[in-house]
């Protein structure tokens, strides 16, 4: 049978031909994801894509079933994304990201209770090496200059919120007032001893035994001050001498680098703990200043199986506090869910968690949809603005495939992994055995794109 010639015509005329039937793609600016299934490749890149103004904020929620490709998708995009300079803060419940960190050169941050690393909570200034911060208020107010001012706000800051961590309530302006206290005298005396910052044990110390002068500095007499701070203190002191010590009572373990190109707070030993917020309220002011000092890079920061610890209010807010930050700081957000009602399920219909969880979902314009199953999609569909096709295809996607919603925009998306990114995703070796030996660099570029 003769063959029929076939036909060629330029893509503008087969956009004339054929309207509405593709997407142009979201231009080439951007990491290499993979194939989209239209034809082209796929490249994402959440701070081009809004300087272009085709999102109005670079945040992004994945969700799928078990198994379907997220972390790998998420740890092969990081890596992807080093090649353009960009750093990474990774909270990892599973404690997966161990190869990722290695082949950037970093250890994760593994803390447990009684472990080999201590982070001390009030080295809120270059935290590299065990220095702090450099500059300090004076006890007495003086001297110090804005940075000194800003480092001890963020000190006061950070403490209080390790107090509510642990109180797991607001504070009262007693007790925020027996902190600041215990705070200046805590700083005085590490200055004094040439130590770069208090420790927790110094601020418990001060809460528990005010002194004279800090009591005449709030017009109140020494017992009254220790009354103040005393359920601050005892909480505190969990953490110091109870079930969470070893973690957060000392300096900073010589070559911690929580400003390292990336970091993996590896949550698997604190997931289930008390500990898990107070690591959070830490990650709050870590990240910060992390962001704050390099400007010249943007940062990526993952919440890996966010449905696991979203349910801790601590974490809620760390979150939310992220997301709300994510265009004044430059960082990009992701956050990393098995289906829309993780959301809901986070804690009872009416609490804050709850609704700080939803309120992640509507600050993020990217949605990455990997296979959901029929009940779900039917329950959630119209929340994630699905269309009745691409509700029936994302019961059908197979492992590696998702639906891309960026803004506006749709894209069927399969994720290609070059086989030097395998070493770094593998989560199946529990399943089928050992993985593949470490890598040597970077990634320029993935195969098959
Ligand atoms: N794009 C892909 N191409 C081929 N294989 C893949 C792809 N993505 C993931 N895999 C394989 O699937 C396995 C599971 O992937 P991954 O751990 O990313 O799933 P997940 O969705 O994060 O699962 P969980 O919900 O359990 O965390 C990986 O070990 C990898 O071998
Ligand atoms: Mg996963």
């Amino acid at each position: 049978m003769p063959r029929v010639p076939a036909h060629i015509a330029t893509t503008r005329h087969l956009s004339v031909a054929y309207p509405l039937a593709t997407e142009a793609g979201l231009g080439h600016q951007g990491v290499l994801i993979g194939q989209d299934v239209l034809g082209g490749s796929f490249v994402y890149d959440p701070f081009v894509l809004y300087r272009q103004g085709v999102i109005t904020n670079p945040n992004m929620v994945v969700f799928g079933q078990i198994g379907r490709g997220k972390s790998s998708f998420v740890k092969s995009y990081l890596w992807r994304q080093a090649v353009f300079g960009r750093r990474a803060w990774v909270v990892d419940p599973k404690g997966e990201y161990g190869p990722l960190a290695r082949a950037w050169g970093v250890a994760p941050v593994a803390l447990r209770p009684g472990g080999s690393v201590r982070l001390n909570p009030l080295d809120t200034g270059e935290l590299n090496d065990g220095a702090g911060p450099g500059n300090d208020r004076q006890p007495d107010g003086a001297g110090g200059g804005a940075g000194g001012d800003e480092a001890w706000r963020r000190r006061v800051e950070l403490t209080a919120s390790l107090a509510v961590a642990c109180l797991g309530r607001h504070l009262v302006p007693r007790e925020r007032a027996a902190i600041d206290a215990a705070l200046t005298e805590a700083t005085e005396r590490s200055r004094t001893a040439q130590m770069p910052a208090p420790t927790l044990p110094d601020v418990v110390e001060s809460l528990l035994d005010p002194s004279a002068h800090a009591a005449r500095q709030l017009r109140t007499d020494q017992p009254t001050l220790m009354e103040d701070g005393r359920d601050v203190a005892l909480e505190l002191r969990r953490l110091v001498y109870g079930d969470l010590r070893g973690m957060f009572d000392g300096p900073t373990t010589p070559g911690l680098r929580l400003d390292a190109p990336l970091v993996v707070l590896d949550l698997s030993a604190v997931y289930n703990s008390p500990a898990l917020g107070v690591l959070m309220a830490c990650a709050t002011a870590w990240l910060q200043n992390a962001v704050q000092a390099e400007h010249r890079h943007r940062v990526i920061v993952v919440v890996d199986e966010a449905w696991a610890i979203l349910s801790n209010l601590g974490v809620a807010r760390w979150l939310q506090a992220s997301w709300k930050l994510s265009r004044a700081l430059g960082i990009a957000n992701m956050a990393v869910l098995h289906r829309m009602s993780d959301l809901r399920a986070v804690g009872a219909g009416d609490s804050e968690q709850v609704a700080l969880a939803e309120g992640l979902l509507a600050d993020s314009e990217t949605r990455v949809i990997y296979a959901q199953s029929p009940g779900e999609v039917e329950r959630t569909g119209e929340l994630l603005g699905l269309t009745a096709t691409e509700a029936a295809l994302v019961t059908q996607l197979r492992r590696g495939m998702a639906l891309w919603k960026v803004g506006r925009r749709s894209f069927l998306v399969e994720h290609r992994l070059a086989s030097s990114e395998r070493v770094l995703i593998d989560t199946d070796t529990a399943m089928i055995g050992e993985p593949d030996p470490p890598l040597e660099g970077p990634a320029r570029e993935p195969d098959g794109g």
